[in-house]
């Protein structure tokens, strides 16, 4: 028997409840019969916003899925949820993600909803969306913005990538104020997000390796006229989503997640992809781990030549190909019958892909980089883990013992990592706490700390980073982060010192703090956290119940999911 529109709980009511439903919606110039006549309602959650300057031109995007969904034959609502501009939000936009993704799941089930499109781009913005409409479990389709096109300097073309590169040269006495301005000018030049594979595009990767995207949408820049294109079949296609009852539950399985996880390594996707697929692999009820990250990336090489880790730009993986074709290229690597959006697999969705740089995307036998993925790391320093991304690492670091020169909070390092007398050579392990989850709050992107100005001059270019934070997708180093549990939760990172010996060995997957237990008992028997707790608000209810990152940094009480039925009515 076919199942009734859950919108039919509103637009379909007789009496009084039927009458306030119907003409307030009608009230904004519908006619009737879009409402009376069972179409189904197709939500469009738009996280538009001019403080998101990277999903700036979602309103535009909007009307592409709208003339979809009525193509279909369904009826479209645009809705605003939170939204959440990487490059303004203070202290980070990462303390807002769960809030966001709340927002997103009771505007989805509140509201007479068949199904969903989640309008996503900058980085938060997709994991939150997603997320939400995890704990829903709707038919729901991911459009990302797209990637920007690619930035000019002086003749050479520049990412925000470039912007760590352009600070460092700065700070050394490199690059003139003067440059550097110039730089920002030519650095985000159109629509889009960030245009490497920075944390955004490794989120639109993440959602067509999961199978939420039809195949393609990641890599299309902002302004080609594909995105649109591609925004209009994914209004047509959701309205067969949901005659078909294609909820999110029947599209991401473990084997989705899976694929994922190899997809990202493959593409040498960013740190961040591992707290938000774990967040989203806790919404929608699928068991998954810090070291299921490591395992199932180990042995993916990586394919795409893309900064950070590499060359080329978003703009250039879209035109040798993009994601469908690297998942060709590994599709030996990958669960193939995997159910996606447009009722399709992923086999039968990449299979007529083809790759047009092989720069840019290399093969599985001649891999741009051996080495990819995450690795996960274990050890005295972080009891529950921590992760490195070694594309973006310094080889000859990838096993280095050094001595710590603790920071104890961000205040601290920016206060001292100036100073000419600072304790420090090139062989320091750089440590930096109270960056986590709680202790921040909201766990930031400064875990790749930029290096003391007096190494910089003698032309030190890397370093091993230690941080219970996150780093941006766009950054690289030798950087261990996401250290848990953070210093703020008490750990043995909490109590790690200057002078003490640490040793990373990232093919062992160990990271080692050289102190006896006793010692560290001792010290832990003396520690106070350093961070008040905020006693009002959503800071206070998010520092009470965020869980450490190698749980995903959800709020304790958002996992899992509340379905789509509400019970009662509102008049
Ligand atoms: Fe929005 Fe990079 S700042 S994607």
């Amino acid at each position: 028997m076919k199942k009734e529109l859950r919108s039919r709980g509103w637009f379909g009511k007789e009496g009084k409840d039927g009458v306030i439903y119907r003409s307030w919606m009608k009230k904004q110039g519908i006619p009737s019969f879009e409402l009376d006549s069972g179409k189904p309602i197709i939500g469009i959650c738009n996280t538009w916003s001019e403080f998101t300057p990277c999903n700036s031109h979602f309103r535009q995007l909007a009307e592409s899925v709208k003339h979809g969904v009525y193509e279909a034959g369904g009826f479209p609502v645009e809705f605003p949820v939170m939204s959440l501009g990487e490059t303004l939000i203070k202290p980070t936009a990462m303390l807002y993600r769960n809030l966001a993704s709340m927002d997103v799941e009771e505007s989805v089930r509140a509201n007479p909803v068949d199904g969903v499109v989640l309008l996503c781009g900058c980085d938060k913005t997709t994991p939150s969306l997603v997320m939400g409409a995890c704990s829903v479990d709707l038919p729901t389709i991911v459009v990302s913005g797209g990637p920007m096109l690619t930035g000019k300097f002086q003749g050479r073309s520049i990412s925000t990538s470039d912007v760590w590169r352009l600070n460092d040269a700065y700070r050394g006495g490199k690059l003139s104020n003067e440059d550097l301005k110039a730089a920002e000018n030519g650095l985000c030049r159109s629509d889009g997000h960030c245009g490497v594979m920075g944390t955004a595009s490794s989120m639109a990767c993440m959602v067509e390796a999961l199978g939420l995207s039809l195949p393609g949408n990641a890599a299309i820049p902002a302004p080609d006229t594909a995105r649109k294109v591609i925004a209009h079949y994914s209004g047509m296609r959701i309205v067969e989503m949901v005659r078909e009852d294609l909820i999110m539950s029947k599209i991401l399985t473990r084997q989705a997640f899976e694929n994922a996880i190899r997809v990202n390594a493959a593409i040498g996707g960013s740190t961040n992809f591992v707290v938000h697929l774990l967040a989203i692999a806790r919404r929608i009820g699928v068991e998954l781990n810090l070291d299921d990250f490591d395992n199932f990336s180990r042995n993916i090489p990586l394919l795409a030549n893309l900064q950070p880790s590499g060359t080329y730009f978003m703009e250039d993986f879209y035109y040798a190909g993009g994601l469908p074709a690297v998942m060709k290229e590994m599709l030996g690597h990958l669960h193939r019958d995997s159910i996606t959006v447009n009722g399709k697999t992923i086999g039968e969705n990449v299979e007529q892909a083809s790759c047009y740089n092989r720069d840019v995307i290399s093969t599985m036998d001649k891999p741009f980089n051996p080495l990819s993925g995450i690795a996960v790391l274990h050890g005295n320093l972080c009891e529950d883990g921590a992760v490195l991304k070694p594309s973006a690492a310094t080889p000859a670091l990838m096993k280095h013992k050094g001595k710590a020169l603790v920071f104890e909070t961000i205040e601290d390092y920016k206060k001292n990592i100036d100073r000419p007398d600072l304790p420090v050579d090139e062989t320091t392990v750089l440590v930096l706490k109270n960056v986590g989850p709680k202790g921040y709050p909201g766990m930031p992107e400064v875990g790749n700390m930029g290096l003391p100005p007096k190494l910089l001059a003698q032309g030190v270019t890397d370093m091993v980073r230690i941080s219970d934070g996150r780093m941006s997708g766009t950054g690289f180093g030798t950087v261990v982060l996401h250290a848990s549990p953070e210093a703020a939760a008490g750990g043995n990172f909490a109590v790690v010192q200057t002078g003490d010996l640490i040793e990373l060995d990232v093919e062992n997957r160990t990271l080692k703090l050289f102190v006896s237990d006793e010692e560290l008992a001792k010290r832990k028997a003396a520690w106070k956290p350093l961070n008040p707790a905020a006693d009002r608000g959503y800071v206070s209810l998010y520092i009470k119940h965020v869980e450490q990152a190698d749980k995903g940094a959800d709020l304790d009480f958002l996992k899992g999911g509340s379905g789509s039925t509400v019970t009662r009515d509102s008049h």
